[in-house]
């Protein structure tokens, strides 16, 4: 098998977001490790939304497990496949369902992120809405109608479902923007969409629609949204949530309850096919999920639907059900994982690596010397400190590997936040 070639771009992008402890937003294909099951089945997923399906799944896993890391390389797959996507964290400031701007705000987040397989970094709500228009164009030029022919039918199908009759005014706004080259229309019409209009009148007076993306209407919009992709020309829509955590820890019962409401319509619709090309990926961690006292199994409904297969059990999997757990790396993947950073670094040229295999033994050692056998259970912290001496072997080239082996220190890695959370907090839920 011969090496692939990585690309200057992917190759700083990657070492970057490593070092600085952050999964990167591009290039994960090429230091991916292990979890073929898990991959191949998150692809089935993808070819069932692309062709007319919905789907939704909980990557379930502990801290520094990789559930970031699975999510944006499933992202990735997805632009490849013409999915539109969009990820954010969730947050205290950030939920999916609330009525002090919280989820307008996680609307807009997303929205931020909207990559296509041209803008894999984001940004590209505004090209997809272009796109649209451009389609739109070929549309009637190929049926030999006009593009008002095409786009009043395109509306009219968006106007259909819930909250669409606006949606479908800011569409028009756009087009009489692109149509009379009135480029402060087409911005306004964007930012309508990015959620970022903040009240009612500011709507009115730019685009002469009654309404705004508030929290109420967030998953509907992302239901508008997965259509109208799709009338842009493309596959469907992926929208990743990770930290979901963040409702666990919401100290209101109340608040936690209704967004669980929030993401049992979301399971409902895609268990009951209600949605169309459409998926979620949810990221959390096994608390997130399985604690009966404030996390999805407190929603009784969900604890039905998110049962995992009791057959599943004693080293048999089953990969087909709306929960995935990540196991974690083993000491094989993470040899692995160290010879393809090797290779990232040196920009595909293995003339150019800076370390023997032999090093690379040598840094599993040292690891599990300073913290523990299991080091490579989460490696963060490892990855980041791999990444850092050959940073120093790229600016030394007369420095001995095996000298500078013996100065790495690497801390375990722990969730700060996690150990934050205290016992007062029990006592939160009394105060509503
Ligand atoms: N399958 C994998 N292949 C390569 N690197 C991985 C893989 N899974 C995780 N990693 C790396 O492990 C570290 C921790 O993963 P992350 O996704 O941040 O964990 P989590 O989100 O579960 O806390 C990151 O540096 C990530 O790049
Ligand atoms: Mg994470």
């Amino acid at each position: 098998m011969t090496a692939p070639r990585i690309r200057p771009r992917d190759r700083d992008a990657i070492v970057q977001s490593l070092r600085a402890g952050v999964v990167p937003r591009i290039g994960q294909q090429h230091i991916q490790v292990g979890r073929a099951n898990e991959v191949g089945a998150l692809i089935q997923d993808l070819d069932r939304l692309a062709d007319g399906g919905a789907t939704s799944r909980f990557v379930i896993g502990e801290y520094g497990s990789g559930k970031t890391f699975f999510l944006q390389l499933i992202r990735s797959i997805a632009l490849e496949k013409r999915l539109v996507t969009v990820h954010a964290d969730l947050a205290p400031d950030r939920r999916l369902h609330a009525t002090g701007g919280q989820a307008r705000s996680l609307y807009a987040e997303l929205m931020r992120n909207t990559a296509t397989r041209a803008k894999p970094e984001g940004g590209a709500l505004g090209a997809v809405v272009e796109r649209f228009v451009t389609q739109a164009l070929t549309t009637a030029r190929e049926r030999a109608v006009s593009p008002e022919t095409i786009i009043r039918e395109h509306l009219a199908e968006l106007s259909e479902l819930v909250g669409g009759y606006d949606f479908a005014e800011v569409i028009a706004a756009y087009w009489r923007g692109h149509d009379t080259g009135n480029e402060q229309l087409k911005v306004d019409a964007v930012r309508w969409l990015r959620g970022e209009f903040a009240t009612r009148t500011d709507a009115r007076a730019a685009l002469g629609v009654r309404t705004i993306i508030d929290d109420a209407g967030f998953y509907d919009h992302l239901k508008l949204l997965s259509r109208f992709v799709l009338l842009a020309g493309y596959s469907g829509l992926l929208v990743c949530l990770d930290e979901m955590v963040n409702l666990y820890k919401l100290t209101s019962s109340q608040a936690r309850s209704a967004n669980y409401e929030q993401i049992l319509r979301i399971v409902n619709d895609s268990l009951q096919g209600s949605a169309a090309h459409l998926g979620f990926l949810f990221g959390g961690t096994p608390e997130f999920l399985m604690d009966t006292r404030r996390g999805l199994y407190s929603y009784e409904a969900l604890q039905s639907r998110l049962a995992e297969n009791t057959f599943a059990a004693g080293g048999l999997v089953d990969f087909s059900g709306p929960v995935l757990r990540l196991t974690n790396l083993t000491q094989e993947d993470f040899y692995v994982l160290l010879t393809k950073l090797r290779h990232v670094f040196a920009t595909g040229e293995q003339s150019a690596y800076l370390l023997p295999d032999e090093a690379l033994t040598a840094f599993m050692t040292h690891c599990s010397e300073r913290i523990g056998d299991t080091y490579f259970r989460t490696p963060r912290n490892t990855i980041k400190e791999f990444l850092n001496l050959l940073s120093v072997l790229e600016h030394n080239p007369l420095a001995d590997w095996r000298s500078l082996l013996g100065t790495v220190q690497i801390a375990e890695d722990t969730d700060l936040e996690a150990e934050a959370l205290g016992a007062d907090d029990e006592l939160a839920d009394f105060r509503l």
